[in-house]
């Protein structure tokens, strides 16, 4: 199952829903709720995961733009659009220029992509949404940490190979992988955004057997392509793993973060307690 397929897409969506850190939805809905209408674009859509949680918190009147450069993953998620709302795909490589997406766009959003990317290729996102004033709310960066229920003596192995293989190039040049949402604080905070964020942690439950052997498998694989640990520890890492998540006696979390970037002169919403607030400080003013 490939990371961007359809059926593993289906399989993380609910808990992605439950993991995305409340606060900042409501940092994002507070924003635009005295808005009539409301123009989105939403970058690496996907089948559309970021317009079904957040249309029912914004306005009524709502136009998204899903941009993807999977032409299949855009029909499903031109079919399973929310219904009352205005919703039209563009296939895109976001190689390209994608300053070209954001004319007449209140909101950017993304979510399960900025681990993806690469440090310019984020400066050059930020610099184009900074240019034209945009908010931005990017949900579910992977930041590296995971906890497993129970102890296993390759775990730390595992998942430092994983973390290293997050950081080759998925198609944007050399990944920031877990570094991407610290990364983004700080190229956002030096545009002068002030920086909203919060913990959005899957917890997977020992019933989401399908999602926790695909996760697991979809782990063993990278750590195979690291190419640094034995075969056979692997397998007999895989193995004992499955048969626990088989036997219902395995959960897992794993670490990722949610923020809302705002420019500044807007007004940031007063910080909930599971999310950190940083003020807008232009550069200047720190010395930076
Ligand atoms: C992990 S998926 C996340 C999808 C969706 N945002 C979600 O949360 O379910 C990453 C998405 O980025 C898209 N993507 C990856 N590289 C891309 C590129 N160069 N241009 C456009 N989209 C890309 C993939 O097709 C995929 O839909």
């Amino acid at each position: 199952m490939s990371g961007f397929s359809a059926e593993w897409l289906a399989l993380r969506e609910p808990l992605d829903l439950r993991a995305r850190n409340r606060s900042v939805l409501n940092a994002v809905a507070a924003a635009f709720q005295d808005r009539p209408e409301l123009a989105i674009v939403d970058l690496g859509s996907g089948t559309g995961a970021t317009v079904r949680t957040l249309s029912g918190r914004l306005p009524k009147q709502q136009r998204w733009k899903l941009v993807d450069d999977d032409p299949v993953l855009l029909a499903e998620a031109f079919a399973t659009a929310p219904a009352g709302v205005s919703v039209e795909t563009q296939e895109f490589d976001l190689n390209g220029d994608v300053g070209s997406l954001l004319d007449g766009v209140d909101l950017v959003t993304a979510s399960a992509l900025m681990d993806l990317v690469s440090e310019p290729w984020l400066a050059n996102l930020a610099a184009a949404v900074a240019a034209r004033s945009l908010p931005v709310y990017v949900a579910l960066t992977y930041d590296g940490r995971v906890g497993f229920s129970a102890f296993d003596p390759v775990d730390a192995q595992v998942i430092s190979a994983v973390n290293a293989h997050q950081r080759r190039n998925k198609g944007f040049g050399l990944a920031l992988g877990p570094g991407a949402a610290t990364s983004a604080e700080r190229i956002f905070r030096a545009f002068g955004y002030s920086f909203l964020q919060g913990q959005s942690d899957w917890i997977a439950e020992a019933s989401d057997t399908r999602f926790l052997v695909e996760l697991l498998d979809g782990w063993r694989q990278a750590a195979d392509e690291m190419g640094e640990m034995p075969p056979g520890a692997l397998e007999g890492w895989f193995t004992r793993r499955r048969e626990a998540v088989e036997a219902g006696q395995l959960t897992l979390s794993v670490g990722h973060v949610d923020f809302f970037a705002q420019p500044s002169g807007r007004r940031t919403v007063v910080p909930p307690k599971d999310a950190a607030v940083y003020d807008a400080v232009a550069p200047n003013r720190r010395g930076a």
